[in-house]
């Protein structure tokens, strides 16, 4: 009787149907937002004009080519593969492309990065949402010089108190409404939440994108005694190759990390939602049509937005300083004093801060989706239970991104999670997809089902080239600059306690992580003793 039962315990097991996208549409949008986020709009302009400008814009092709399209096909095959066995992330994946019990455990890392990621994600998108209300009422009008900005700024983070701001409440309230955003939307699920929001939010914010483009192009030169201050030559500095700037290997570093963070890859993320794929679905027109939507959003949209406004209103050399002053001083800073100067400038810049919050949102909901299937799928927890335990881990871990901020806390995440670890986790996973898996067999799980072919030539980039430049990537980073970051040499003494703090945490996650597929798996097994 007791066997009877446990045997149909475990088959319902067994058969829990999974969700699926309801039109490719709906997919290629979810994708696009996935990829779509504040980095293609706040982190790509000042990486651009920091780097060079044309001599960035070399190095970011090749890593696109080389690195992000190859890694985005492997994704999406990865992400198929493992959702015809019943799993939407990472550890389930790896078991099956590698039989080795190793294998589900290297896959805890792509569930780890995307829950690390909206711990401090989500509080930046929560700035552009209340942004986009100051822009509105005129809250920051009357705000004219970049030191009086970062004041302002700063002041609605809390670390300083001013006429302003009197403390961290009006960041708390807005933080507090975006995240409850996002956990409603993963509630509903993947078609009434994650797809839902696609629908309507990637045409929005491809049309507020269009809208502001065409204004900045209508602006020419606005100051005639500088006519060298123009839209013009804002462009211009972006599209000028400078080819002697290819010796320095900064400006490859962080080309190519730019390139991992705007595409989603290393992430987590895109597998998940390619779970959701049919094992005879598409991927490589739709994934070639996920990094042409983001390209066309972080190049052109993103790339004729703050950099030639910026450069128009203040001249190329102080956008290059503003940028160099930290990855949301164009968008934060440079944008809110130059809505000022534009007739109709609350509704531009509502509908700049919109933008970023649309951008934001659809990002953030693909990282916390792997932390949600995992849950759902290894451990049989319902939809809404699911987002509520996501929800209360990362609010409880996000409370120190808030309070620590001016202690480097977030800057010390972004750099391990946001940086370093997409490079690791995509040389983990071309080395079990491609050597482990077999190169073939990798080539033929991408190409079933497609609607285009890919060139051959991919075969022997995605076989030795993505491989092999990564590595070298990470050998070129760890000899450049590893030891002093791992050291801690350019952080104050003062904040060491916070630094370390930041690394526990990221680790703690981790190995929860961990646990949790063990506890999984332990669970499984005891089921297959059942029913093998
Ligand atoms: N790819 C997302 C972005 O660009 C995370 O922000």
């Amino acid at each position: 009787m007791a066997i009877k039962k446990h045997t149909k315990e475990a088959v319902a097991y067994h058969h829990v149907p999974r969700e699926a996208w309801a039109t490719r549409i709906g997919l290629v949008l979810a994708m696009a937002g996935n990829a779509i986020g504040l980095g293609n709009f706040l982190r790509f302009p000042v990486q651009c004009a920091t780097n060079g400008g044309g001599a960035f814009m070399i190095p970011y092709f090749v890593a696109l080519f080389l690195l992000g399209l190859p890694l985005m096909w492997i994704e999406w095959g990865i992400g198929r593969f493992g959702g015809k066995y019943g799993h939407g992330t990472t550890p389930g994946m790896f078991h099956y492309l590698w039989h080795h019990p190793l294998a589900k455990y290297l896959g805890a890392i792509g569930i780890a990065i995307p829950f690390c990621l909206i711990i401090y994600y989500t509080y930046i998108e929560s700035w552009t949402l209340a942004y986009s209300v100051f822009s509105f009422t005129g809250k920051y009008f009357g705000i004219e010089t970049h030191e009086q900005m970062t004041q302002f700024l700063s002041a609605y983070q809390g670390t300083v108190k001013n006429q302003y701001f009197n403390g961290f409440g009006t960041a708390y309230l807005f933080f507090l409404i975006t995240f409850a955003l996002n956990i409603w939307i993963l509630s509903r699920g993947l078609t009434k939440g994650i797809e839902w929001l696609a629908k309507w939010a990637m045409p929005t914010l491809f049309i507020f994108g269009l809208i502001l483009v065409v204004r900045v192009f209508t602006l020419g030169a606005p100051d005639p005694a500088h006519p060298e201050n123009s839209v013009l030559n804002g462009l211009a500095f972006i599209w000028n190759p400078n080819f002697n700037a290819l010796k320095d290997v900064k400006v490859w570093l962080a080309a190519t990390g730019q390139v991992f963070f705007t595409l989603s890859v290393g992430f987590g993320a895109i597998q998940t939602y390619a779970s959701y794929l049919k094992p005879k679905d598409d991927v490589v027109l739709s994934g070639l049509a996920t990094t042409s939507a983001n390209e066309f959003a972080e190049v052109i949209l993103g790339g004729s937005i703050a950099i030639p406004v910026a450069v128009a209103f203040f001249g190329l050399q102080e956008t290059q300083a503003v940028a160099a002053g930290g990855s949301f001083n164009l968008g934060f800073f440079a944008m809110p004093i130059i809505f000022q100067k534009l007739p109709l400038g609350q509704f531009f810049g509502t509908i700049w801060f919109l933008l970023l919050f649309i951008a934001g949102i659809t990002s953030s909901v693909a990282m916390a989706q792997p932390l949600m299937a995992f849950l759902q799928e290894e451990f049989k927890i319902e939809r809404k239970t699911a987002a509520v335990i996501l929800g209360a881990l990362a609010f409880f871990l996000t409370q120190p991104v808030i309070f620590f901020l001016k202690n480097g806390f977030l800057d010390e995440m972004d750099f391990w999670i946001g940086t370093f670890g997409l490079v690791l986790f995509a040389i983990v996973e071309v080395i079990l997809f491609v050597w482990v898996f077999g190169a073939d067999k990798a080539w033929r799980e991408i190409s079933q089902g497609r609607d285009i072919k890919i060139p051959r030539f991919f075969y022997y980039i995605i076989k030795y080239v993505t491989l092999g430049y990564l590595l070298i990537l990470l050998g070129v980073w760890f000899f450049q600059s590893g030891v002093d970051v791992i050291f801690m040499r350019n952080v104050k003494p003062e904040n060491y306690t916070y630094i370390w703090f930041a690394r526990f945490l990221m680790t703690g996650v981790l190995v929860l992580i961990l646990i949790f597929v063990r506890i999984a798996w332990q669970q499984k097994h005891k089921i297959r003793q059942i029913v093998p």
